[in-house]
């Protein structure tokens, strides 16, 4: 009898370990309400996320000790590329043991993992394909260049590399739903990397042009129609100045030029991101984005890695790859606004999954997450020495003890601010009040008062009721006006406080040179904490 039990034991927790799966909730991006989440295990998560740097997946042992670095600096997730080459080095023979001991490195440090699939194409190149489909251009066709040298980059037309593609990303799907369905450690996975066309705006092989001179298919011609006035601006201009047509070819429906040449590649590409996507979901259905290369100003398609999946291409990438859930832009400039607002437009939900690791990235993180509700940040070479470690625990560390706040929506409004250079004012409008954040360096007493340039500072503000708000961040100060001008706003109380575990604990009662006397709340620059405020109002006129 015991031996019959215990010959049962593993189908017993095959059949547990299904039923499990089944009530277990996938990893899902509610899009639905004010608020986009990422949801795991059922539960809102914010990604408070770091991207290794290309080569460090590739050698458990270089990375080993750093894991606890990452850990020490309040990350929660690890992007983590998967490299093709590794994966797949004879076709149909797969290894998965360094996917598994990343999985297994991240559940020891109680962290998520976010997979980055090296697949086709990394930075417009194809670098990480395998050796066996490189070095048989007959089968995966390689794209010329202007001059019509075969440079190693994968034509987007090759039907063989699609389907080799395909098989590879279903399979690294397959691995980790069979082994991580239920703990759920992957969250996300990056479909390609940064693909776009260089340096040409399209591919200008012989199939290429032929394709180029059939007309435009009525995929995206079905979205023109059924999204004409949602379409981005900048786009709707372009197709309405060639006569907003709606049949023909790309260069009838777009005008001649580069920037048509770079929506045909465009459309072609996100067709191609689409179906590796697929053939991932339909093996294990995860969250799935890809990331874009932003171009330098007043560089032109083909100068800039062209076609991917850009702001002014949003409309074509959102037709052509309707599986893929996120356009998520990488950042290695400093207009942090002005590309985030052109990504959160269209319905498309803002991740950061690549941010320039320096000093300013800490309180890109606060603006990012406050004000675009995005479902996580993460600065590049994450587990590099770099002066943006220590700004950037700190700030991870208050997003952490807030992370509850945040994500059950604990808030009336949350916003986020970010005084760079050009900025040294943010005025937010939330409930009855007028909140007025200037950088800290504005006060003739800051440490950088009399400095001439002054460091990139954020914040974080959550009002959690009509007369309080929580403020976290470094270099601000904030002054609070009603917005009824019957009426003066002054500070009942402020509070340094932390969370631990959602429990709140007070710290020092931040009056008289704390709050100006009464004046505003403040973070002196280099100085990173919480503040709960709760306001009182009076009548504006005195009558005696
Ligand atoms: C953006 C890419 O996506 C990353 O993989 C990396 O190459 C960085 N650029 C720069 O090093």
């Amino acid at each position: 009898m015991k031996q019959r039990i215990v010959c049962l034991l593993p189908a017993l927790l095959l059949v547990l370990s299904t039923i499990s799966a089944q009530h277990n909730p996938g990893v899902q991006i509610k899009k639905s309400g004010e608020y986009p989440q990422l949801l795991v295990n059922g539960k809102p998560f914010l990604i408070l996320g770091g991207e290794l740097g290309n080569s460090s997946a590739s050698s458990m042992e270089y990375l080993k000790p750093r894991w606890s670095h990452l850990k020490e600096m309040h990350l929660n997730t690890v992007l983590v590329p998967v490299y093709w080459e590794l994966m797949e080095p004879e076709e149909n023979r797969f290894d998965f043991s360094l996917v598994d001991s990343m999985i297994g490195e991240a559940r020891n440090h109680d962290m998520k993992i976010v997979l980055l699939w090296f697949g086709s194409w990394k930075n417009s190149m194809s670098c990480y394909a395998p050796l066996w489909m490189k070095a048989n251009p007959k089968r995966f066709p390689r794209t010329p260049d202007s001059s019509g040298r075969s440079q190693e980059i994968f034509s987007v037309f090759g039907k063989e590399t699609l389907a080799a593609d395909k098989k590879a990303f279903a399979a690294l799907l397959r691995h980790i739903k069979a082994t991580d369905e239920i703990k759920q450690t992957v969250v996300m996975v990056q479909v390609e990397n940064e693909i776009g066309m260089l340096p040409t705006a399209r591919e200008m092989s012989a199939s290429a042009d032929k394709i180029f001179n059939a007309n435009v298919p009525a995929g995206l011609l079905d979205y023109f129609k059924e999204n004409k006035n949602r379409l981005v601006p900048e786009f709707r201009q372009k197709w309405e100045a060639a006569g907003a047509k709606l049949s023909g070819k790309w260069n009838d429906i777009f005008g001649e030029g580069v920037a048509t040449d770079e929506i045909f590649q465009a459309w072609h590409y996100a067709r191609y991101a689409n179906e590796v996507t697929l053939a991932g979901k339909a093996v294990y259905d995860l969250p799935m984005y890809v990331n874009a290369a932003l171009p330098r100003p007043g560089k032109l398609p083909g100068q800039y890695p062209s076609a991917g999946p850009l702001p002014h291409l949003m409309d074509v990438w959102q037709a052509g790859a309707p599986a893929i859930d996120l356009l998520s832009p990488d950042f290695y400039n400093p207009d942090t606004k002005y590309w985030c607002d052109l990504y959160a437009r269209n319905g498309n939900i803002l991740f950061v999954p690549e941010m320039q690791f320096d000093k300013a990235a800490a309180a890109k993180a606060f603006f990012i997450i406050g004000h675009y509700k995005a479902l996580g940040f993460s600065p590049f070479s994450i587990e590099s020495d770099n002066s943006g470690s220590l700004p950037l625990a700190k700030t991870y560390d208050l997003l952490q003890q807030l992370t509850p706040m945040i994500t059950n929506k604990q808030w009336l409004n949350m916003e986020g601010v970010l005084l760079d250079k050009p900025n040294k004012k943010t005025v937010l409008k939330m409930g009855q009040y007028q909140l007025v954040v200037t950088h800290d360096a504005t006060l003739s007493w800051s440490p950088e008062a009399k400095d001439s340039v002054w460091s990139t500072t954020g914040g974080i503000i959550l009002q959690t009721a009509p007369d309080e708000f929580i403020v976290a961040g470094t270099g601000l100060v904030v002054t609070f006006e009603n917005t009824d001008k019957d009426f003066v706003t002054n500070i009942a109380k402020a509070d340094e406080v932390s969370y631990i575990n959602g429990t709140e604990t007070k710290g020092r009662r931040m009056n008289g040179d704390q709050d100006h006397q009464g004046r505003h709340i403040r973070f002196a620059v280099g100085d990173w904490g919480i503040q709960k405020v709760t306001l009182y109002n009076s009548p504006a006129k005195i009558d005696n």
